[in-house]
């Protein structure tokens, strides 16, 4: 079915209730399903769900409060949940061969020691993650603390909540899914909506952005070239604002942002654009719609000290590592250090208590990868020997690499041990096996 971009309002994630409620802790439960969801206007979708919403619902967690998420899985198949820029023991981390089997359940406990930031529960199940992502089991969790709340943020209706992807829709409104295939996913969804349309007040918002998609690189802007104001990362707030005109986010990267409305005149119509393919611009080339209102009262505020990043102790350990993946048509494997996956192998030997500076390049000249690592929030310190934009300069567990590009990054590995894994998250490539294990011991 043909789809009239912002013909359809936003619609908000669900956000989850606690069923139990302790002095320290918060009780969630969780079902896996498949159910069908309106997607596109007039026809219904199969989907995977958490808890039968699409995408699955937010949870909103607070530092120093421990969150008790029960997972049952109702689907026919093995599920792992894995919470995103999480730092969590390794078996509450949700790995690839620590799967929840069909009918049973598994109860994940998040300390939350960490600051707050925007992360993400997606499945993480050996060679289906990718395909169970892209069918609906992804969800954001967002992780709020008290240093955050004291600094007057827009909150409240004016956090919102911008859960972006992509997917490929056959004739019947059923989602198709072929590895590896980014051309043809070009509709392009927001918290589910195909290009919505937002209603805004003439004021401030906070915008809680996930690249979720499973392949596409989104290159973001405002139709008018206006700035937005970033104000935090992957694992947390920039030490202070940045005002950009793009917004870059490689799958799996969220970007913590503030646009004033209040500039705009009511009626004003303003497009989130992206400017980077694969696919026809007309499709691929537009994300949403703002459509400002009245102005109204607006006493947020964004303070020109958001937060002190940890200081960069000097790293013990360097290692290198290089991402390729077959070129087209010569094969379906992808590589880290020219291995393919292997749950039994360790790659990475890591011990507890280092800061290490991994210098990560992506080989390829023509396919665009990025690095993620479990448990760490790192930062980048350089790429192509250049120091990054402020937005890449804070808290990070995911790294944008185009072809041919090289980040240094430097990790500090002071709090869980265990095996963990690190791997491209263009997640159809980590299915492809670049992915790999580091032990931390
Ligand atoms: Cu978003 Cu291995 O994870
Ligand atoms: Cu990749």
């Amino acid at each position: 079915p043909a789809v009239t971009p912002f013909a359809v309002p936003l619609p908000a994630p669900k956000v989850l209730a606690p069923y139990r409620r302790t002095s320290t802790a918060d009780y969630y439960a969780v079902t896996m399903s498949r159910t069908s969801h309106q997607i596109l206007p007039g026809t219904r979708t199969d989907v995977l769900t958490y808890n039968g919403t699409f995408p699955g619902p937010t949870i909103r967690a607070r530092k120093g409060r421990t969150a008790v998420v029960r997972q049952i899985n109702a689907l026919d198949m093995p599920a792992s949940v894995h919470l995103h820029g999480g730092s969590n023991p390794v078996e509450h981390d949700g790995g690839m061969t620590d799967t929840i089997a069909p009918g049973r359940s598994r109860t994940y406990v998040y300390a939350n020691e960490q600051v707050g930031a925007t992360l993400w529960t997606h499945d993480h199940a050996h060679h289906m993650e990718s395909e169970h992502v892209y069918r609906g089991l992804s969800g954001l969790y967002l992780l709020g603390d008290k240093a955050e709340d004291a600094l007057g943020l827009p909150s409240g209706r004016y956090e919102v909540p911008l859960i972006l992807r992509d997917a490929q829709f056959d004739a019947a409104g059923r989602m198709v899914y072929t590895m590896d295939d980014a051309e043809n996913r070009t509709t392009i969804l927001v918290n589910g909506a195909p290009w919505p349309y937002m209603k805004v007040e003439a004021r401030k918002y906070r915008f809680r952005m996930l690249n979720s998609c499973n392949l596409r690189i989104f290159i973001l802007c405002l139709n008018d070239g206006s700035q937005v104001t970033q104000i935090g990362s992957d694992g947390g707030l920039l030490p202070a604002p940045a005002a950009t005109p793009v917004l870059v986010l490689s799958p799996g990267e969220r970007a913590d942002f503030v646009v004033d409305f209040s500039k705009y005149a009511p009626g004003t119509q303003l497009t989130l654009q992206n400017m980077l393919g694969p696919g026809p611009t007309e499709l691929v080339g537009q994300i949403m719609r703002f459509d400002v209102g009245e102005k109204s009262p607006d006493t947020s505020r964004v303070p020109d000290v958001l937060t002190t990043l940890p200081a960069l102790p000097k790293p013990a350990v360097e290692r290198s590592f290089e991402l390729r993946m077959d070129e087209p048509g010569t094969g379906d494997k992808a590589y880290i250090n020219g291995k393919t996956f292997d749950a039994g192998r360790i790659d990475t030997n890591i011990k507890w208590g280092d800061t290490e500076v991994w210098t990560v390049t992506n080989t390829s000249t023509t396919i665009p990868h990025n690095f993620h690592t479990h448990l760490v929030q790192f930062r980048i310190l350089e790429r192509d020997g250049q120091p990054v934009y402020p937005a890449e300069a804070g808290l990070k567990d995911t790294v944008l690499l185009f072809p041919g590009q090289t980040a240094r990054l430097q990790l500090t590995f002071d709090t869980h041990k265990g095996v963990y894994p690190y791997h491209c998250h263009m997640i159809d490539h980590s299915a492809m096996g670049m992915m790999a294990q580091m032990k931390i011991s």
